[in-house]
């Protein structure tokens, strides 16, 4: 049993001789302690022997998971106990950043370092959520595509509204609209009430919902249920998640089969992030084998797979590759929306890093590019969606005239349920509404274009490429 006096005396102790930093024990009981902890200025508070690259500059943009680290390995030597952080929140402007750590002091199975992977992921989930929903991450100049295509209204209707279908099948289901929540979320008791919310939304709008990386919950079985959203809503259709670096060993179909079963999922979205991994100070380099791994969970595994881009798009023959290796759908995932290049660099301590994440913010294939080339491909025969931009009904319409099945939505569902959450009594539903909104605006279209039902959008809309004359 851990005597709570001398551990926060000692740990008082300790802060207190950290260079300019000041952190508060706010809350001590047998289990959690609570931290908060604020600075100003350009000072990173550890030693630069702390931090994972003592060469780069300290800048007042985010230096997480360096100063958490430089935090674990701090308690590690100067403290006399072992535990491990469980959520963290921070805001933060230019010039200022507080942060507040809860961590779990009953756990004394594992040393710090042991875990600090552990730890790492659920930081990391925490910071892309508090960087997309406080910052500007999205593609500088926001060219998904869609802008380069206009609809031409036919200018009288003789519909009603009610003779207006927007369902759609996919994958044999059949849905609502052919709108989805794509993989977000995950893994911290934040992530996790984020999961439940939209879940809830997904479940009574009849509209698909993917979770994010589960690789968070392969490492730490306790976060799982921060993902089982089906226990409270067996009806939803949900999409299970992992990244292309779990197909890199002979653990990949294990782990893919782990991943479904925890949450019961109906498909298995496999998220291909080269460009993020690449510039994330801590992310993979290691791809080989992938084409083999993916291969064996497509023989092996029953439900669907789908692989996805996060932002810069799908290539024909990349396609063509995964088509024949037994994916059974694709998500373009095209740039123009959440730039995952720049996120990672915002995140990165290193300057070198957060210097690429700029010049990278708007690589890839446009959203609309992506979609049209593979629909238009002779050789692509499986279903495809579109992810990357899409913020309203008249640019889901017309991904779905260029051929996308469903249309998928990242970071404005992000930010509406984060403002929800951030606003606990507010009875008003940003997420409810964003969505209601989305679908309402597609229902316009359909309206404005004569088109009873998505297949007569499909068919009859007529989408003029603007930069093309129009005949
Ligand atoms: C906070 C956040 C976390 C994300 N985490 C994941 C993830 O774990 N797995 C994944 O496949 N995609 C993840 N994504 C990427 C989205 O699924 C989507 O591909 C991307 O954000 C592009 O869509 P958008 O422009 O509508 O945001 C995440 C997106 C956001 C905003």
């Amino acid at each position: 049993m851990t005597d709570m006096s001398q551990l926060a005396s000692s740990l008082k102790a300790s802060i207190n001789s950290l260079p300019q930093l000041s952190f508060a024990i706010t809350t001590l009981d047998s289990r959690f302690l609570t931290l908060s902890h604020t600075t100003s200025g350009s000072h990173s508070p550890f030693p630069s022997n702390h931090q994972s690259h003592p060469s780069s500059q300290p800048s007042t943009s985010i230096t997480l998971n360096s100063l958490v680290q430089g935090f674990l390995y701090y308690l590690e030597e100067k403290t006399p106990w072992q535990g491990h952080i469980v959520d963290i929140c921070y805001k933060e402007s230019l010039t200022e950043w507080s942060r507040k750590y809860v961590v779990d002091i009953s756990s004394s199975s594992a040393t710090l370092h042991q875990t600090v992977e552990k730890y790492q992921l659920m930081l990391r989930k925490n910071e892309h959520i508090h960087i997309c929903s406080s910052l500007d991450v999205e593609h500088s100049q926001k060219h998904h595509g869609f802008d380069d295509y206009r609809f031409v209204p036919t200018t009288l209707s003789d519909m009603a509204d009610e003779d207006i279908d927007c369902s759609v099948t996919f994958l044999n289901k059949k849905f609502s609209c052919p709108f989805f929540v794509t993989s977000m979320c995950g893994g911290t008791d934040l992530s996790g009430e984020i999961n439940h919310r939209i879940a809830s939304i997904c479940s009574h709008l009849q509209i698909p919902m993917g979770v994010g990386s589960q690789r968070i919950a392969l490492d730490n079985p306790k976060c799982a249920k921060t993902f089982q959203v089906k226990k409270t809503y067996p009806k939803l259709f949900l999409m299970a998640n992992l990244g292309i670096s779990a197909f890199t060993s002979p653990q990949a179909l294990n782990h893919a089969q782990k991943a479904i079963d925890m949450i019961d999922a109906d498909a298995l979205c496999i998220h291909g992030n080269i460009l993020q991994e690449l510039i994330q100070t801590e992310g993979q380099r290691h791809f080989k084998g992938l084409w083999h791994y993916l291969e064996t969970c497509a023989t092996h595994i029953q439900q669907p797979l789908i692989f996805k881009e996060v932002g810069c798009g799908i290539d024909v023959t990349t396609a063509k590759r995964l088509q024949n290796c037994g994916i059974q759908a694709l998500d373009v995932g095209g740039a123009g929306g959440t730039s995952w290049g720049y996120i990672e660099g915002i995140r990165s301590q290193q300057t070198s890093h957060t210097e690429l994440g700029k010049h990278f913010r708007n690589w890839g294939i446009p959203t609309a590019e992506s979609l049209h080339i593979l629909a238009s491909s002779p050789d692509i025969h499986i279903p495809l969606t579109a992810t990357g931009g899409i913020r309203n009904g008249i640019t889901a319409a017309k991904a779905c005239h260029l051929g996308a099945s469903m249309v998928g939505l990242g970071l404005p569902i992000l930010q509406a349920v984060m403002k929800d959450i951030q606003q606990p009594h507010n009875a008003f539903s940003h997420l409810k509404t964003t969505l209601n909104t989305l679908i309402k605006g597609f229902r316009i279209v359909q309206h404005l274009t004569n088109s009873a039902s998505i297949d007569d959008l499909k068919r009859d809309g007529i989408l003029h490429h603007t930069s093309k004359p129009t005949p």
